[in-house]
């Protein structure tokens, strides 16, 4: 029985980010403020299934369509090749949704699972969770002030060890059937969301991609020259290397015409910001994260924003729109890289 005002949440997939995920609700439940029920969990290795219904409650169940249909929402935390058909069977199941990010392999099905929830009429949310960091909503700030003058250029470099190894230890990152491609859609995609979050849309892109590994379909070092509507001009690179002592390192560097933004890090920084008439500043830690909290409407917690959003019935974000418009954006890069660094338009 399903107490009243409570939302039972199913898990499809058990593995690395379903088990952050349930971590995450566990750990701020009190912040949901709604009676959560661990419903079921479906993962075709039933050994992982298993584990993850002992770790966190959830029952073990050995169908999709039994998870989906025991539950309120659901997160699909599977590899990217199931996404839509998880999604679709969901949203036709009036299911909140939570999908984890790339949402598909191709453009086309991005867009396809996009219409699916807004016919629906689901609340959606999207694993880009780097929109709720601290630390880039600070610099989102810091380039929209006024005294920063227009953005002129930005370099964003990410790099991370190619993650068929160490923590994430999955062999579908390197089949690309699963995956779809390497560094620029699997892990990028945050990037390329970012850049039109904290600089703005992008009008036009030209992409080279290269393959170190071998992988057929995996490129481990993307670049891409960005052109951003408002006139700015960037550069993104992605690699995947054989260095795991670097987990996961992004640095990003603004550039306006009266203020530079230095960001390193995902969450907390450190950010600085050196301005024309001298003023430099650096924040980290703590300190950042309590000038970052009164610009965080939704708050920095992606998994409390979604439920608090389902429970009231309302938008969450980021929302699959959202995440299509970063996945257009990959297309033309890789559409780009396809015709030697051809400048591509994104619509
Ligand atoms: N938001 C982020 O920062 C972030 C971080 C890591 C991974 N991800 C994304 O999350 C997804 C999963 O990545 P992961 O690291 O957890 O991979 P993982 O290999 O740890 O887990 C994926 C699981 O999905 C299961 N699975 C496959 N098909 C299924 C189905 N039809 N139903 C139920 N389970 C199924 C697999 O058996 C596997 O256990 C990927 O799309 C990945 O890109 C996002």
């Amino acid at each position: 029985m399903k107490a009243e005002g409570s939302l039972r949440v199913g898990f499809l997939g058990a593995g690395l980010i379903a088990t952050y995920h349930s971590k995450m609700l566990r750990r701020f439940v009190s912040e949901i403020r709604v009676p959560l029920v661990r419903a079921g969990v479906y993962d075709p290795d039933p050994d992982l299934s298993r584990a993850f219904a002992a770790a966190s409650g959830h029952q073990a169940l050995t169908t999709e369509e039994a998870v989906i249909n025991g539950c309120d929402v659901v997160y699909v935390c599977t590899w990217t090749s199931e996404h839509p058909r998880l999604v679709a069977m969901a949203a036709a199941q009036g299911k909140a949704i939570f999908c984890e990010k790339p949402l598909a392999t191709t453009l086309a099905d991005a867009i396809e699972m996009e219409r699916v929830v807004r016919a629906a009429g689901v609340v959606n949310q999207v694993g880009l969770v780097l929109r709720h960091s601290p630390v880039f909503n600070l610099a989102r700030e810091l380039v929209q002030e006024p005294e920063a003058g227009r953005v002129m250029s930005v370099v964003f470099r990410d790099d991370q060890f190619i993650p068929i190894q160490g923590h994430y230890a999955s062999d579908w990152r390197a089949d690309v059937t699963k995956a779809g491609a390497g560094t620029l859609l699997e892990h990028s995609i945050h990037d390329l969301d970012l850049l039109e979050f904290v600089v703005g849309p992008i009008s036009a892109v030209s992409g080279r991609t290269a393959n170190f590994h071998g992988w057929p379909g995996i490129e481990d070092v993307a670049t891409a020259q960005i052109e951003f509507r408002s006139g700015a001009m960037g550069s993104l690179t992605s690699l995947w290397h054989d260095n795991l002592s670097r987990p996961s390192l992004r640095r990003i560097e603004i550039f306006c015409e009266r203020r530079l933004v230095t960001v390193e890090g995902d969450w907390d920084g450190p950010i600085r910001w050196q301005d024309a008439d001298g003023h430099d500043e650096t924040l980290v830690g703590d300190a950042l994260i309590k000038a970052a909290t009164p610009i965080v409407e939704a708050g920095f917690n992606p998994d409390v924003a979604f439920l608090r959003a389902v429970q009231r019935g309302e938008f969450a974000q980021p929302d699959m729109a959202v995440a299509v418009r970063a996945q257009r954006i990959a297309d033309a890069i890789y559409r780009s890289a396809e015709n030697e660094g051809g400048r591509v338009q994104v619509g």
